[in-house]
């Protein structure tokens, strides 16, 4: 069998995401500049050559893949990349699963399904319609909300991403766990990260998820859970409900020690760590025949640790921003 994939600090790398696309539909404040300029079409991996490096991924012993971007679902070919990535589900894989904006996902939800996806998770930073639209400058609520409707109604299960924004959307959070808990949905918190610029400083809408937690606590029982979903999320229960809350906090809380993935960036390399500037060119490399080699040069280069850093004036972590990366 493929050598396993262990880094030099004895993590074994089980979970690959894949960055298909940086583009986006929505312009999120938190993740993009308005003026974004996205990468030449020609810059991507083509569909065979991103199922192809999903395959190999398999063979050296990941578990799970997530198809992220930008939005997964503005690519064309993105389905059938689901298809043919999930024909490893028991076969080694255990899991293929998408990180989307929800805009689109009312027309994908059913194909999603009967390809072999069982949960996604959805980005819903507000359900305020004017305040979702200033957060996503573009974004149309009704439409993401459809389209929750629809994953559920074919059958999947939705967790919610809600990237708590200082000013922003604060205030909702109590009120989004209670609407996420009525529809039978878990629901992630997550800080705001340092990649890329984006037109404000991101100081201003830092919130730490510590202090969060503790007003959460005065409204809701939280019953800290071990439950794991492959993720960087600490997850608790709320009590009288079925639903899960999860906070994903890279600032507050490190949970580098446990990292376990990898990620296939829209650029064509694959990178180690979200907030670091190395990466190796996994386009190159399938040109030649060297992708197990890359692979390898890769794993040895996993650094410890992220540094994010979210200051009065800081640069962020790296130029990349968050979409090429695919989070
Ligand atoms: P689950 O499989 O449900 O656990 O999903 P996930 O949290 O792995 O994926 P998702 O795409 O929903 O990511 C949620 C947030 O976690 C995004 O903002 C990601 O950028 C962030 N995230 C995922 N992995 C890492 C990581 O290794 N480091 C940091 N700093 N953030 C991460
Ligand atoms: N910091 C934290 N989360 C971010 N996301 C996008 N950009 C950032 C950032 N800079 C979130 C999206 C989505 C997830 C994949 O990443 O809202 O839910
Ligand atoms: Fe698009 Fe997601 Fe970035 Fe928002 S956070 S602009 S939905 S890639």
């Amino acid at each position: 069998a493929a050598p396993a994939l262990i880094d030099a600090h004895g993590r074994t790398i089980e979970y690959l995401r894949i960055s298909v696309t940086d583009r986006c539909d929505l312009r999120c404040r938190y993740c993009m500049s308005e003026h974004m300029r996205f990468l030449p079409r020609d810059a991507l991996l083509r569909l065979d050559e991103l199922a192809l490096v999903a395959d190999r991924f398999v063979a050296r012993g990941v578990r799970k893949i997530r198809l992220t971007g930008g939005e997964p679902l503005v690519r064309g070919d993105t389905m059938e990349l689901v298809r043919r990535i999930a024909r490893h589900l028991g076969a080694g894989l255990d899991e293929i699963t998408l990180t989307t904006n929800g805009t689109r996902l009312a027309e994908h939800a059913e194909a999603l399904r009967e390809a072999g996806m069982r949960r996604i998770n959805v980005s819903l930073d507000s359900r305020d319609p004017a305040v979702f639209r200033h957060i996503t400058r573009h974004g149309d609520l009704s439409k993401v909300l459809a389209g929750i409707a629809a994953a559920q109604a074919a059958g999947l299960a939705v967790k919610l991403n809600m990237v708590a924004l200082k000013g922003l959307n604060e205030d909702e959070i109590p009120a989004m766990l209670d609407w996420a808990a009525a529809r039978g949905m878990d629901l992630t918190l997550i800080e705001t990260m340092p990649l890329g610029e984006v037109d404000e400083d991101r100081v201003d809408r830092f919130l730490p998820l510590t202090g969060v937690l503790a007003a959460l606590r005065a409204r809701f029982e939280l019953i800290p859970d071990t439950h794991r979903t492959g993720g960087p999320a600490r997850y608790w229960r709320v009590a009288g409900t079925g639903m899960r809350l999860g906070l994903i906090t890279p600032l507050s809380a490190n949970f580098c020690d446990g990292c376990n993935r990898v990620r296939l960036a829209s650029d064509g390399k694959l990178y180690m760590c979200l907030g670091h500037d190395e990466g190796v060119d996994i386009k190159a490399a399938l040109r030649g025949d060297g992708l197990d080699e890359a692979i390898d040069a890769a794993l040895r280069r996993k650094p410890a640790r992220h540094d994010f850093r979210i200051a009065a004036g800081a640069a962020p972590a790296t130029r990349r921003h968050m979409s090429v990366t695919g989070g």
